[in-house]
């Protein structure tokens, strides 16, 4: 059982990363789509977002810790048989896939900032969590939350159409080329091997 990765393959911490902040962050984008669309004075519906604020709290400590994982390793090689243009997307899509696991939850964190309402934002009913500053470039505070949101809902959507793409890249991987890159992120060791 290998923790760590190696340059063939992927350990089980990156794996446990990798599937836990897919599952939710696709459940967090399913949830916002669907908490966004209640009716905002129905009596459930503040604490669906006071959870959906909550999850993508956890979404952000979990980032943190990933990318301090992901640099304290060596990353898994690529097959040397693809193609270079096909290197770059991977590349490109893994980083834009990072800037958006990032990028997502500080919008988020920042367009509760800016309310109005001053809602108090305590993960889980437990842990209070301090509002950021918000830039005073943004205008009034309705007209900075109202912006945030769009920035929010146009990040969570550019998240989606890459997660799309990039599943289809893996499943390309799996069925087309035949490789190990779909693979070597459900188990552990070097590529290929079968123990
Ligand atoms: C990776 C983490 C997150 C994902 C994938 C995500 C995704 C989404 C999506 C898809 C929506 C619906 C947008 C729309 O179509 O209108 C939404 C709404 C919302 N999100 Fe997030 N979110 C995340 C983290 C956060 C965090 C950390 C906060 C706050 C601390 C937050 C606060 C909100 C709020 C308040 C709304 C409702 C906006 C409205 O009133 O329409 N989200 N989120
Ligand atoms: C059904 C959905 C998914 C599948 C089939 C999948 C598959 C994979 C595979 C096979 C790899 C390894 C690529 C390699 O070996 O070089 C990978 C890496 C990665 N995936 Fe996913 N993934 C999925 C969902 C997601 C989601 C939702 C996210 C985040 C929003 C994500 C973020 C990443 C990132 C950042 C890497 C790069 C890891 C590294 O730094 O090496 N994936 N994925």
């Amino acid at each position: 059982m290998h923790l760590r990765n190696t340059r063939s393959g992927y350990g089980l911490v990156a794996i446990l990363f990798h599937w836990t902040m897919a599952l939710l962050i696709i459940g967090l984008f399913l949830f916002g789509k669907y908490m966004s669309d209640l009716d905002p004075m129905a009596p459930d519906t503040f604490a669906l977002y006071q959870l959906h604020k909550s999850l993508g709290f956890v979404v952000l400590t979990l980032m943190v810790a990933r990318l301090a994982w992901r640099f304290a390793n060596p990353s898994p090689a690529l097959p040397e048989t693809m193609p270079r243009i096909e290197r770059l997307a991977a590349h490109l899509g893994h980083a834009g896939l990072y800037a958006l696991m990032l990028a997502i939850p500080l919008s988020g964190w920042l367009m509760v900032s800016a309310s109005p309402w001053g809602i108090p934002t305590v993960v889980f009913d437990t842990l209070p969590v301090p509002h950021l500053p918000v830039p005073s470039a943004l205008g009034t505070k309705a007209e900075a939350e109202s912006a945030l949101k769009e920035v929010h809902e146009l990040l969570a959507n550019g998240l989606l159409l890459l997660v799309l793409l990039h599943a289809a890249a893996a499943l390309k991987h799996h069925f087309i080329n035949k490789d190990d890159v779909l693979r070597r992120m459900v188990r552990t060791g070097p590529a290929g091997r079968t123990d």
